[in-house]
């Protein structure tokens, strides 16, 4: 039989764990890997991950949690989305498509109506290409020490059901953001 294995198409599995290690196995050991250093805030870690692997190697990853949230008068959860990272070597293939759409479908089965994440300006139209909407208005987000502050980089949603609607209102995060 002939083997295949070498061209197949990417397979996203669900990780057990993502350390440090396995950050850096995708995106190496750079000070700022996700280019956000620069707004000086302290991150959430994820919990539920999903990855793409090339011959034992690491080359995508995408982290959710589950994160309280106020929506105006409303107090709900939302999927939280982080940690979005492709191998260098193997970006512009479509495996931040792949990896954010595993991770998208597993979050509609843990409960809220939305997902949202925090991107850096030139991220949109990636994002927005795979279904997302930039939010207006400010989100406030928690810091160590008890400190609020407004997120600085743009805050994308997109529903996880199809009869969700954003609430009205501003955005506050009850946690670090993510
Ligand atoms: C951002 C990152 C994850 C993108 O990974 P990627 O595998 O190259 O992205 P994909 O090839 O899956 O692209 C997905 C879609 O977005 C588009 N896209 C990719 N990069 C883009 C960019 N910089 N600007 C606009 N659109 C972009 C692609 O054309 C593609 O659209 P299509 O599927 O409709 O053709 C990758 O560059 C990376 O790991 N960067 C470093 C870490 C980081 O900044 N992570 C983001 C955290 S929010």
């Amino acid at each position: 039989m002939p083997d295949n294995r070498s061209s197949a198409a990417p397979i996203v599995v669900r990780l057990s764990q993502y350390t440090k290690a396995d950050q850096q196995e995708i995106l190496g050991n750079g000070d700022d890997p996700f280019g956000v250093a620069s707004t000086g805030l302290t991150w959430l870690p994820k919990e539920e991950h999903f990855g793409i692997r090339h011959k034992d190697r690491l080359m995508a990853h995408a982290g959710l949690l589950r994160l309280p949230v106020a929506i105006g008068d409303t107090q709900t959860e939302v999927v939280g989305v982080g940690g979005v990272a492709v191998a260098p070597g193997m970006q512009g293939q479509g495996l931040a498509r792949l990896v954010v759409t595993a991770a998208l479908e597993y979050a509609r089965t843990m409960g809220p109506q939305h997902a949202l994440l925090f991107c850096r300006p030139p991220l949109m139209p990636l994002y927005q290409r795979l279904g997302w909407h930039p939010l207006d208005g400010d989100v406030l987000v928690e810091q160590p020490e008890g400190r609020l502050v407004t997120m600085p980089l743009p805050t994308m949603v997109t529903p996880l059901r199809d009869d969700a609607r954003w609430p009205s209102g501003p955005v506050r995060l009850f946690s670090l953001p993510m």
